[in-house]
């Protein structure tokens, strides 16, 4: 467990390096993160690199005793490169290149600019490759932000043909998979595909699948390109990328499957104003953020890094990217940076070293303000790694790998199919996972996200989001964990090719659910079906969309609740539990609680503000709340971090007995 920074040598005068060095050594830093978006001054004009500079700065940083985290710099190609080769612009939906003047103007399909990439990572990766200060790399800096997977371009729609032939082999493959005859849609040949966009009405939803598939593997060929790179100069030193919280434009999995660590930028405060929240959410937990949000991405970091997992940057004050940027409350930073390491992380990141008084991001907070005095993130910062080192000395295990026994299956490809068929306009798969995974949470599980290939073995409970696609092998590997699965409404529903099964939906899930769901309808945002649950005085509702599940005549399907009018809300068999809506938060976590206790779990009530994690020897409590919480039946001999009482924004951490 150790803290990091991030550092932009290049916007401050070499007159401050020193001191600067010196005193993140002070403050208990430990790796500084650098380069990523210095393209304009490592190669100021074609082929004539600048490394002067830089070598200097890697030298006062090393000197210090702080290891680089260093970065290619290819999230801001310059000028120059542009000027020479518009076609590295990433083209949108109209047509229309997006332009030079921000950052991430490139398109992942370009030829040029995957050979520009090619040869500064093989640059910077080469020059610094061995040095002793170079600990770690970074491939890039966030793909896919501002909306930079998907282009259009000519390149993009090329190298998607190609992508179409692999998969499909054969044009009449591909017309029936897509259902072309369906409005004379078919083609005779790969050539004559585009991008499904500039269309009449609705593109084919395939068409528009497959584009997404396409464009997502696209990242992870340009970041294996990289990854290559900086292994063949860098033998031994680990590659890790800053993915984004709750991005789902990209199948991350793929993209991590190259890395060696999966890092992750948490901005809890501007994620609660930037996400669906209600505006009493959005009020309430104004200044701590969401308790779940930072957490689930933690999670979903966790399950996809080799490494313990990193949070690469962490909101230090307030940030300037949001509709409405508030301060966090004194202490968050401080327990933002325990919460991820109590579910998992090798290193906490602060983004950044210091406040830029220039350009896009003068009004975001650093450790320090831009006079350079230390700000309060800073003095959190000092805390925590005081604190680091006193668990790391009290309990040698603190640091071992998290054990969940629940998992949530967390599925890219079910965000791009809900996005491109939704049926329901509001049927927003991000946020169903996430309320599944934060009713389980405020029931006081630890959670591993998984991918829907992941083994089950070893779970007692495994929960999945409505899932569309259910792979082929996945009633087996249920039936072989012995876990009971909570299915979401839609699960199984359709095919890879984006059709309905020939049995009708649960698809695949048959021998799990032997049913039939024999229609759908999908509900507005105002309504609300009452559900009963059968056989308890438990009522909820349910919201957003309805499964109407024929159970069969004759049937071992237990039907544990019911709609108003009748039809099943939510139906057992065995081991597998399938809800037909998406039920309230209430609700939600009252079915969970009863499906978790008979898969011999215990359920803890935690409520909406308190949540607690465990990791190695400890057990960690995170109060978002704003009354103190006094946590009964430990010994006060056994905290490292706080006591039985936390106070608001407080943290404690006790030996797990
Ligand atoms: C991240 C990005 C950083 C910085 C930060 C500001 O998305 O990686 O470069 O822009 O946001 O919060």
């Amino acid at each position: 467990m150790r803290l990091g920074v991030c550092y932009y040598p290049e916007h401050w005068p070499e007159s401050l390096w020193e001191d600067d060095a010196r005193r993140m050594k002070a403050l208990g830093i430990e790796q500084v993160r650098i380069a990523e978006f210095a393209w304009s001054r490592i190669e100021p004009a074609p082929g004539e690199y600048d490394w002067a500079w830089l070598d200097r700065a890697i030298d006062v940083l090393g000197n210090a005793g702080l290891k680089v985290v260093m970065c290619t710099p290819t999230a801001t190609p310059p000028k120059w490169l542009i000027d020479r080769h518009p076609d590295i612009l990433p083209v949108d939906a109209d047509g229309k290149p997006r332009g030079f003047g921000s950052r991430r103007h490139y398109d992942f399909s370009s030829p040029s600019y995957f050979e520009a990439s090619r040869t500064i990572c093989t640059a910077v990766a080469a020059r610094y490759g061995k040095h002793p200060a170079v600990a770690y790399w970074q491939t890039d800096n966030e793909y896919g932000c501002h909306n930079t997977v998907v282009s259009y371009s000519p390149a993009a729609v090329a190298r998607f043909r190609e992508w179409l032939k692999a998969r499909y082999a054969t044009i009449d493959a591909l017309n029936r998979a897509w259902g072309n005859v369906f409005w004379s849609m078919e083609y005779r040949s790969f050539d004559e595909i585009d991008a499904p966009v500039g269309t009449v009405t609705e593109a084919n939803p395939s068409h528009r699948l497959d584009y997404r598939r396409f464009a997502s593997d696209e990242v992870a060929r340009y970041n294996r390109m990289q990854v290559d790179i900086i292994r063949a100069h860098s033998p031994g030193r680990p590659v890790a990328h800053n993915f984004m919280q709750l991005f789902t434009e990209f199948d991350h999995y793929k993209v991590a499957a190259d890395l060696d660590v999966a890092t992750w930028d948490s901005y809890p405060l501007g994620a609660l104003d930037q996400q669906w929240f209600a505006p009493e959410l959005k009020a309430q937990f104004l200044r701590t953020g969401h308790p779940d949000f930072a957490t689930f991405n933690h999670d979903v970091y966790r399950g996809m890094s080799k490494l313990p997992f990193w949070v690469m940057e962490q909101q230090p004050g307030p940030v300037n990217w949001a509709q409405w940027n508030p301060a966090p409350l004194p202490g968050m930073v401080r327990l933002w940076s325990w919460e991820a390491f109590a579910h998992g992380a090798g290193c906490v990141s602060y983004f950044r070293w210091r406040q830029a008084p220039f350009a896009q991001e003068q009004m975001h907070a650093g450790l320090n303000t831009p006079d350079n005095r230390l700000d309060i993130g800073g003095h959190e910062a000092a805390r925590v790694a005081e604190e680091i080192r006193a668990v790391a000395a009290a309990h040698a295990d603190a640091d071992a790998a998290v054990h969940a026994k629940v998992a949530l299956v967390y599925d890219y490809e079910a965000k791009w199919l809900f996005e491109i068929h939704p049926q329901g306009a509001d049927f927003h798969y991000p946020r169903f996972a996430f309320e599944y995974y934060s009713a389980l949470r405020a029931l006081g599980f630890d959670v591993d996200v998984i991918p829907a290939s992941a083994s089950l073995d070893g779970y007692a409970l495994v929960v999945v989001p409505p899932l569309p696609v259910v792979p082929d092998d996945f009633a087996a590997r249920v039936a072989a964990s012995g876990a009971h699965v909570v299915f979401g409404p839609r699960s199984g529903s359709k095919t890879r090719d984006l059709q309905i099964p020939a049995q009708l939906p649960p698809g695949p899930l048959a021998s799990l659910l032997p049913m039939r769901v024999w229609r759908v309808e999908s509900l507005r945002p105002n309504i609300a079906e009452r559900v009963h649950v059968d056989a308890t005085t438990i009522e909820g509702h349910g919201r957003r969309w309805r499964d109407l599940i024929d159970v069969g005549s004759g049937s071992t399907l237990d039907v544990r609740a019911r709609f108003a009018d009748g039809h099943p809300a939510y139906v057992r068999h065995g081991s597998a539990h399938y809800f037909a809506t998406l039920f309230d938060d209430r609700l939600t976590e009252q079915l969970f609680a009863r499906i978790a206790t008979e898969a011999g779990l215990a359920p803890r009530v935690l409520g909406d503000s308190l949540r607690v994690s465990r990791r190695g020897a400890l057990t960690y409590v995170f109060n978002y709340g704003e009354r103190v919480h006094a946590i009964d039946g430990v010994d006060a001999a056994d905290f490292v971090i706080g006591s039985r009482e936390v106070e608001p924004q407080g943290v404690a951490a006790y030996r797990t007995r």
